[in-house]
Formats: C-alpha cells, sequence, structure tokens
C-alpha cells in the first residue's frame, strides 16, 4: 500500500461546515432515492471517518466501510460502539481487492474522482452487488481543478454527468440516473455535487 494520503486530514476532516453540509445532503437524497430496510447489507465505498454511513445507519441492518486510509477507518473505528447498525470495516483498496460479501447496495460520497482507473472500480461494484441491489454514488460535478488544495491522489477535477452515467451503463447498470443535490460554496465559488443512483 502506498502512503495514506488522509493521513494528515483525519483528525480535523469532521471540522469544515461545509463537508458535513454536504454529506447530510448526500444522505438525505440517498434515503429520498433509494428504499432501505433492516435486512440490508451496505457497504459504503470510501467511507473515510463514516459522515455517510452513520446518517443512514438507523435506517439498515448492517454496513461495510471500505476504506484504503488507516487514518480515517481509526476515526471510525471510534465511532462503532455508538452505532446502531452493525458495521464492519474493511481496509482495502478496492482497485486492487474483490470483497467475497454480496452487498443489497453501495453508497458512496466523494470518493470517485479519488478513484484512478473508474472502470475497475465500477466493475467490481457490479460484481459486490447482489441481482437488484442498487448502486448510489455522490460526487462534485465537472470543475476547473480549483476545489481540491493539493493535488495528491485527485485523479478526477469532478465529473461531466453524462459521461460518469455512460461508464456506469457500461459497467453492467442499468436505470441509470443522476440529479444535481447540492453545491459546495468555497473561496468564492459554487461546486454542484451529483447523486447517481443505478440497479443491477
Ligand atoms: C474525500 S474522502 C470521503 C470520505 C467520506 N465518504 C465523506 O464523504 O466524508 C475519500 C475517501 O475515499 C478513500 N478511498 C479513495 N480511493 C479508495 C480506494 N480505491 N479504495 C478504498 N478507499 C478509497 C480515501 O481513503 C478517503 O477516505
Amino acid at each position: 500500500m502506498g502512503a495514506d494520503l488522509f493521513a494528515h486530514k483525519a483528525a480535523g476532516y469532521e471540522q469544515e461546515k461545509r463537508r458535513t453540509d454536504v454529506v447530510t445532503s448526500i444522505a438525505e437524497a440517498i434515503l429520498e432515492s433509494v428504499p432501505l430496510n433492516q435486512n440490508m447489507h451496505l457497504m459504503d465505498f470510501g467511507s473515510g471517518t463514516g459522515l455517510l454511513l452513520e446518517r443512514v445507519a438507523t435506517k439498515v441492518g448492517k454496513i461495510t466501510a471500505v476504506d484504503i486510509s488507516p487514518a480515517m477507518n481509526a476515526r471510525l473505528e471510534e465511532k462503532k460502539p455508538a452505532l446502531p447498525c452493525e458495521l464492519e470495516l474493511m481496509p482495502v483498496d478496492l482497485a486492487e481487492v474483490i470483497p467475497q460479501a454480496r452487498f443489497d447496495g453501495v453508497i458512496s460520497s466523494m470518493t470517485l474522482h479519488h478513484v484512478e482507473n473508474l472502470p475497475v472500480v465500477l466493475s467490481r461494484l457490479y460484481t459486490v452487488i447482489a441481482d437488484k441491489g442498487f448502486l448510489a454514488l455522490a460526487d462534485l460535478e465537472l470543475e476547473d481543478g480549483s476545489f481540491h488544495d493539493e493535488a495528491d491522489g485527485v485523479f478526477h477535477k469532478g465529473f461531466d454527468c453524462r459521461k460518469i452515467m455512460k461508464l456506469v451503463s457500461v459497467a453492467g447498470f442499468k436505470d441509470v440516473e443522476l440529479k444535481r443535490i447540492h453545491s459546495i460554496p468555497k473561496n468564492g465559488k459554487d461546486y454542484p455535487v451529483f447523486l447517481l443512483t443505478a440497479r443491477k
């Protein structure tokens, strides 16, 4: 494994209000778009400190948190005892490892732009989602590269909405839909965020 790109960010990660605000909007949009129930086992891909999964945890039975950053995983581990659903941490790079479990759905917030080879990861997600399971991915729309203060580990300046929908279709998913759900204010600019949903 390479360097932990989030090592210096993990401690203060949740202190930025615009960061918690976007994840709150993403969670609300997921809850509106996808029916969840207590029998479900979800994966949160790129779970970080758990901002997204803790906002849906009352609605499902189990969440597997997949994240490559030991520092972010350590923050999430601290939250485990208080979470209202079962939580399993899976500290792996999804570009390298295919989990054995099959999930009723995969949720993800602000992670795709950190994934170099998106077609490989989308095809992994297709493999690990059970038949008729769902995908709910949120990230930045195309931006000019000014969103991140550090470029390390940022492989995409957001996404062209039509192109990301196409990539998800090519990975095998159907009923691919995308909507703008939030805008992040930063340095006098607004950075729109989409939620893409699809079915296996
Ligand atoms: C910007 S953070 C978002 C964290 C959280 N989802 C949120 O919205 O607060 C992106 C996270 O994705 C993780 N990540 C990026 N690429 C990954 C990969 N290939 N496999 C697993 N985790 C990955 C990073 O370690 C990081 O914790």
